[in-house]
């Protein structure tokens, strides 16, 4: 072959590897030039004691030449492949990379669940102020000044809140505004808004000045729920909550109401389900009982219905509050509540 062949079958080789460089290829690549036998370069070079005189020395410079830069830049190529310092070309019948794309935290999918099975049932989705006047949130609500639930240790009480003109003239001008403990401080807001009947529910998010442990967050998230209409009956909300209980664990269960106290139902109770992990033969979950307590529930007392202006006598409702935290630990078996709130993707991805 002529030096010039070569020249040329040297660059269009080098460019090739160098367009997608691999060890492979330029392994394959010192075979051919340099193989002790086939290589190209070896033959070229063993040929030059053959040719005449004249011709012998400026050949062989050039052939050397040639095989020097070959070795350079093959050396080159190697160093910078076993490196992982080249940007290798995409092989496109590789299957592509999945961009990671998140999804919903496991508290908002359980509390769209619920919105879903309790819109299906008539009831219409509220939410409300985080930030709001002790009225709603205590007052309205049948909750005394003296009451142990406005205690400094469980409401955080907002110093100076950035609240506009107009809504802070609803308000009496000395009162307190707090974080809400409950989102039960829609009740009544819903009750003047709207008249009866009236079945609404408020999914969100309350906060409590407390100690964080393994069941206890100072920031949670809440279901509240209620019926305003002619004679509700406590057998309606047994109803209601067996329903919707069984559509979120996807499986039959039994309520039971242990009697409680809230200052805004009466009677109050606090309704039991029956352990869905065990069939109530007792587990660690339902602590050896076979139920599990499931928040508060009660018919709404008769001051509420009146600090919504409603006539006196006229109606009767319904009310219960959820912790969907809770309802996430119970249904996905999770030990600590604190895992919402780490942010911990190895967490966060089971879901
Ligand atoms: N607001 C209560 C709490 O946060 C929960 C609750 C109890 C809500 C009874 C209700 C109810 O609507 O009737 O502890």
């Amino acid at each position: 072959m002529m030096l010039t062949d070569l020249k040329k079958q040297v660059e269009a080789d080098l460019h090739k590897i160098k367009q997608q460089p691999s060890t492979i290829a330029i392994v394959a690549c010192e075979q051919k030039y340099f193989s002790r036998k086939t290589g190209l370069l070896t033959q070229l070079l063993k040929g030059v004691k053959d040719l005449p005189v004249a011709q012998r020395k400026e050949f062989g410079e050039q052939a050397n030449l040639l095989r020097h830069r070959l070795e350079t830049q093959l050396a080159t190529l190697k160093t910078a492949c076993a490196s992982g310092n080249i940007t290798k070309q995409a092989d496109l019948t590789l299957p592509g990379i999945l961009p990671n794309i998140g999804h919903l935290h496991p508290l908002t999918q359980v509390a769209e669940e619920l919105m879903d099975i309790f819109v299906a049932m008539g009831f219409m989705v509220y939410e409300g102020p985080e930030l709001d006047n002790e009225f709603y949130n205590f007052e309205a609500l049948n909750i005394p000044a003296s009451h142990p639930a406005r205690d400094i240790q469980d409401t955080f009480f907002i110093k100076t809140p950035i609240i506009r003109q107009q809504d802070k003239m609803k308000f009496a001008k000395d009162s307190k505004w707090v974080m809400r403990t409950h989102t039960s401080n829609m009740q009544v807001r819903m009750m003047q808004k709207f008249k009866p009947p009236l079945r609404c529910i408020i999914p969100g998010r309350v906060f409590r000045n407390e100690a964080t442990d393994a069941s206890h967050e100072h920031t949670f998230y809440q279901l509240e729920g209620f019926i305003v209409d002619e004679n509700v009956s406590i057998g309606q909300l047994i109803w209601t909550l067996r329903e919707i209980f069984r559509k979120f664990y996807k499986q039959e269960v039994k309520i039971r109401l242990r009697p409680g106290y809230f200052p805004f139902t009466e009677p109050s109770y606090e309704p039991d389900m029956s352990c869905t992990f065990c069939d109530q033969k007792g587990c660690k979950v339902c602590k050896y009982t076979g139920w599990v307590e499931m928040g508060g529930s009660g018919m709404i007392h008769p001051n509420v219905l009146k600090a919504a202006g409603y006539p006196a006598g006229k109606y009767t409702g319904f009310a219960f509050g959820m912790g969907i935290n809770r309802l996430a630990m119970l249904k996905y078996d999770i030990d600590d509540g604190r895992r919402f709130m780490e942010n911990d993707l190895r967490f966060l991805k089971q879901f």
